[in-house]
């Protein structure tokens, strides 16, 4: 599945041509691999190759990919910091975009659009936030304990932060269905891939797209989002001057639910289906709850929602003895960088106690992840509900993990959580 196509110092000669063909020569010290991200069996199961890579160079060229990648955590970390040379301004996806979103702009761009979506998660918004989801986390965690056996993505994983979200934006309980629906298919937006499915797709994400924008005007024509406690409701009341108009308040929107969606299900997955799993490290949690802020960095560690996401050089960059030339494309391994036994002793194996805190599972620097304590919030109410009232989360079939290359989680997840009393 893996290995590199040669140890560091020698190039072999059919990539060297393949890597000419795609407009890069020259000997530039990188580590010629054919780890490759876009593989579906690689995806989801990555860590042999991060193994590999980390047992080999510093940095990796794949010439199939035409795509560089770095994946020791004080690399990924340095580049994620130096924007000037290592951009976002080119999009942070194997296909390169350009637009006004904060995601994927640096700066003086990055920060006034940072500062726009700033006010909807300051420390007030999050706690008027926390009974919403501490109900949805004992609500979703009670209906699956009386279903017996369930699939915990369709049950909880997939509509916690969907509902979450939802709330928070203001969508209405009778709009849910919808809303789910456009924003499942709007999410494979930043899933592109150039073949005849992956164009489809992207042509239903872009119908979805229209109509949650449609969805979203109509409720700000309506004017009840305004003084709400809602994030669109909190933008309003910022935007005094009628900075933000319409359409910019629906681009914050759907950004926050492609950014905090697949994500936040990503982590809940990794982390029921570490627990069962690791049931020692489950125990640990019961007998010691005061834990569960530290077990949730390390499930972030362990379980990397986002595994890479891509960036790319405006400059020559220079990383150790090896020159990236500028335009590049620059694969930021987080999966990898957090699985680095430079950073982290015994990093395959998971540990509810372990102080994992320099993990880049939210990113780095001037991008940090603007939601990160909105999500470790509702993971914080699900694994606390599950602790007060589940003595087992007991698998009862494999779980099946997502083939994307950039998002990674738990896609079917068959368990049975047995219950407290019950044990
Ligand atoms: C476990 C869940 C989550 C993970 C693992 C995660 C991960 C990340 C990462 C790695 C980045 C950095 C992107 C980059 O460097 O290019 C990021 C940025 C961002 N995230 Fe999250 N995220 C999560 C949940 C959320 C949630 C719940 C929201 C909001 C509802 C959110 C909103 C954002 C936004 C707006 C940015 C862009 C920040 C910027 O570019 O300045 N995320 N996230």
């Amino acid at each position: 599945m893996f290995s590199p196509l040669i140890a560091a110092g020698r190039l072999n000669v059919t990539a060297a041509l393949r890597t000419r063909r795609r407009g890069f020569s020259g000997w530039t010290g990188a580590v010629n691999t054919d780890y490759d991200p876009l593989d579906p069996a690689v995806a989801a199961q990555p860590h042999a190759a991060y193994d590999a890579l980390h047992r080999s160079g510093r940095v990796h060229y794949n010439p199939r990919r035409a795509t560089w990648i770095l994946h020791r955590l004080a690399d990924v970390r340095e580049a994620l910091l130096d924007t000037d040379q290592v951009t976002s301004s080119h999009g942070v996806t194997r296909v390169r975009m350009i637009a006004d979103l904060v995601v994927v702009t640096d700066g003086e761009q990055h920060s006034r659009l940072r500062k726009q979506v700033q006010p909807a998660f300051t420390k007030g918004a999050l706690e008027s936030w926390r009974n919403i989801i501490d109900e949805l986390a004992a609500e979703l965690v009670d209906e699956m304990i009386s279903a017996g056996g369930c699939d915990a993505v369709q049950r909880l994983t997939v509509p916690m932060p969907l509902r979450v979200i939802a709330a928070i934006l203001g969508v209405p309980e009778g709009d849910i269905a919808d809303f789910r629906r456009w924003s499942d298919d709007s999410t494979q937006l930043i899933n592109f891939t150039p073949t005849v499915n992956g164009l489809m797709s992207t042509a239903r994400a872009m119908r979805a797209a229209v109509a949650l924008r449609r969805y979203f005007l109509k409720h700000l024509a309506d004017g009840h989002l305004k003084g709400s406690d809602t994030v669109l409701g909190r933008l309003l009341a910022h935007n005094t001057d009628g900075g933000l108009s319409d359409d910019q308040l629906f681009y914050i929107a759907i950004l926050l639910l492609i950014a905090g969606n697949e994500t936040t299900t990503n982590l809940l997955g990794g982390m029921l289906d570490t627990y069962a799993q690791c049931p020692d490290q489950y125990d640990m949690i019961r007998a010691n709850p005061d834990l569960i802020p530290l077990a949730i960095e390390e499930h972030l560690r362990y379980t990397s929602p986002i595994q890479n996401l891509y960036r790319y050089t405006r400059a020559d960059y220079e990383v150790g003895d090896v020159t990236i030339p500028s335009g590049s494309r620059v694969l930021m391994s987080f999966g990898a960088a957090n699985r680095d036994p430079r950073a982290f002793d015994d990093p395959n194996t998971f540990r509810a106690d372990r102080n994992p805190r320099s993990h880049i599972a939210f990113g780095y620097g001037p991008h940090l992840c603007l939601g990160a304590p909105l999500a470790r919030m509702e993971a914080h109410a699900v694994l606390r509900e599950l602790v007060d009232r589940v003595s087992r989360i007991e698998l009862t079939g494999p779980t099946t993990w997502s083939t994307n290359s950039s998002l990674r989680g738990p896609t079917r997840l068959p368990v049975v959580l047995r219950e407290k009393s019950a044990s």
